[in-house]
């Protein structure tokens, strides 16, 4: 099933083409990367998609909704959700405290449901039952109680992985998630959105420039220069393709 569906997507900034007619069909529970040389648009694209910046024209229908100029919030409201490159959590608040405040469906925070304590009381047990369960999955149980600030860099992309799953997020986008993170702990961010793509069939859509460790985790590659998708396929297929590797060369 298409999830998402991104067609002749144009984007300018003053003078400047940045996104030139982008096409994408997302099919649902699959992990794609989005790769590309600097400045190709990878980010501008994530950027429209998300509701961030409007397109100039074309159109975005996230499932079965038209998306194409709804803003961050709506956009996020409909299970679609960025996560950022730079992690911003609420520093102070621990990993459990973060996971908490994500969640989206807390009826106790509606006035007109408030006073049902028992019914708030349930909620409440349902949340923190998905808290630990999401926090096992992203692999910070050990971090339950400790303040955000205090997490390592590749803890915090995880920290922010979880904030998105509790939103209750059906597509993920995510731009550069392993900058800056070693290897192994590369690796297992990878592992770990790989197995949460297929387990609990959320679709994700990632922007990564390490393609050594990022391509072996993707079930299709899309590959963009100057604001167009050029080559599209297998990871194998599409680093192979002369026009990929020549516009890597380019730069
Ligand atoms: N807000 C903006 N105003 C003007 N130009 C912009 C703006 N944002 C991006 N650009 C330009 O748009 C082009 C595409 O930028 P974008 O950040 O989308 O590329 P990218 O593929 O994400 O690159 P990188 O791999 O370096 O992250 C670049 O030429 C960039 O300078
Ligand atoms: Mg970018």
């Amino acid at each position: 099933m298409v999830i998402l569906s991104v067609s002749g997507i144009t984007k300018h900034f003053g003078g400047l083409t940045v996104l030139d007619g982008v096409d994408m069909e997302i099919e649902q529970g699959k992990l794609y990367q989005l790769i590309g040389p600097n400045g190709s648009g990878k980010t501008t694209l994530i950027n429209v998609i998300s509701g961030l910046l409007k397109p100039d024209g074309g159109k975005i229908v996230f499932d079965g909704t038209d998306i194409t100029s709804k803003g961050l919030f709506d956009t996020y409201k409909t299970g679609l959700v960025r996560t950022w490159q730079i992690p911003q959590p609420f520093s102070t608040l621990t990993t459990m405290e973060n996971f908490l405040i994500s969640a989206n469906s807390n009826s106790g925070e509606s006035f007109l449901v408030a006073p049902l304590k028992s019914k708030w009381t349930n909620d409440e047990e349902e949340i923190t039952d998905k808290a630990m369960q999401i926090m096992e999955m992203v692999n910070l149980t050990e971090q339950k109680q400790t303040a955000s600030k205090n997490l390592s860099g590749g803890q915090q992309k995880l920290l922010e992985l979880g904030r998105a799953m509790m939103s209750g997020a059906s597509m993920i986008l995510m731009d550069e998630p392993i900058a800056g993170v070693n290897p192994t702990l590369a690796h297992q961010i990878f592992e770990k959105i790989s197995n949460i793509c297929k387990k609990q069939k959320i679709t994700f859509l990632i922007v990564e420039h390490r393609l050594d460790i990022a391509l072996q985790y993707a079930d299709y590659v899309f590959a963009m220069n100057q604001g167009k998708i050029i080559v599209q396929g297998s990871s194998d297929e599409v680093i192979k393709h002369p026009k990929v590797v020549e516009s890597y060369m380019g730069k």
